[in-house]
C-alpha cells in the first residue's frame, strides 16, 4: 500500500496567536510542520508529502529547509477553510494515486505506529481515522442550555491522521461543496457518502496544539 499525505498546514492559528502561522511555531527548536513530515516520511508505504501553507508563506516555507527520505511535492497553497486546504492538496496528487492520509500539521507528536496502524486499517476497509475514547461526558448545547447527553462510551474523539481512497475523498467533497455543507474532519464528508469509517484508538500524546497551553504540553510530552 503506497499512501501519499497532505500535510495540512495552511491554518492562521488564531487561536495561539503567534507571530508566524501555527504551522511554522517552533516546539524544542523544530516547526510543528516539520516534526510532522519528518514522522510521517519514516512510516513504511508513504511514498509522498504535500505540504498545504498558508498563501505568502513560501519564503517561510523554503527557510525551513525540510529533508526528508521520500518525494516531498511542492508546497501548494491552502484555502480559507480548512476543507479548501483539502480539496486544493488533493489536486496536487499525481493521477496514480490510489490512498490518501489528511493529517494535521499542527498534531506533530503522532507515532509512525498510529499512522501505520490506521493506514492498514484504511486498506482493509477503504476509510479509517485515529480516536480517543472521550474521557469526559459531553454535552449537546443550544442557547446556553444542555440540549441532550450522548452516552460516553460512544463518544470518541476524532483525530488525525485519516486515511481514505482517493476517489471516495474526491467525491465526499465534491458532494459537500455541491451542497454547500463544511465539515470540521474529512471522515465527516465521506461518512456523508453512507461509506463506513474504521476508528483506531489513537493516543492522548497525538494532540492537536490549538492554544499556548497545547504547546506546553507538547513540549513536556517531548521533554
Ligand atoms: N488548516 C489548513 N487550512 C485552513 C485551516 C486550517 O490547512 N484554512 C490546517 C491547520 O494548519 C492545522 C489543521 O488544519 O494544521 C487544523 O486546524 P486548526 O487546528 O484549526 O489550525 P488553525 O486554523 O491554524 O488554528 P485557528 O483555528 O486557531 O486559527
Ligand atoms: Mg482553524
Amino acid at each position: 500500500m503506497q499512501v501519499a499525505v497532505l500535510v495540512l498546514a495552511a491554518g492562521r492559528g488564531e487561536r495561539l496567536g503567534s507571530r508566524v502561522p501555527k504551522a511554522f511555531v517552533e516546539l524544542g527548536g523544530k516547526s510543528l510542520v516539520e516534526r510532522s513530515l519528518e514522522t510521517l516520511s519514516r512510516v513504511p508505504g508513504v511514498n509522498r508529502l504535500v505540504p498545504v501553507i498558508p498563501p505568502g508563506s513560501e519564503e517561510l516555507w523554503a527557510a525551513l529547509g525540510v529533508s526528508v527520505p521520500v518525494t516531498l511535492a511542492d508546497p501548494v497553497c491552502g484555502g480559507p477553510e480548512r476543507q479548501d486546504s483539502v480539496r486544493l492538496g488533493l489536486a496536487q496528487l499525481p493521477a496514480d494515486t490510489e490512498w490518501v492520509a489528511v493529517h494535521d500539521a499542527a498534531r506533530c507528536l503522532v507515532s509512525e505506529a498510529e499512522v501505520e496502524a490506521v493506514s492498514r486499517a484504511a486498506e482493509e476497509t477503504g476509510a479509517a481515522i485515529l480516536a480517543r475514547p472521550s474521557a469526559d461526558t459531553l454535552k449537546i448545547v443550544r442557547s446556553d442550555a444542555v440540549e441532550s447527553t450522548p452516552e460516553r462510551s460512544a463518544c470518541w474523539v476524532a483525530q488525525t491522521p485519516q486515511v481514505f481512497r482517493v476517489e471516495v475523498l474526491r467525491e465526499a467533497l465534491d458532494k459537500a461543496e455541491a451542497e454547500g455543507f463544511v465539515g470540521t474532519d474529512d471522515a465527516q464528508l465521506v461518512e456523508r457518502l453512507g461509506v463506513r469509517v474504521r476508528v483506531v484508538p489513537g493516543s492522548a500524546r497525538n494532540l492537536k496544539i490549538t492554544t499556548a497551553d497545547d504547546l506546553r504540553i507538547a513540549a513536556a510530552l517531548l521533554r
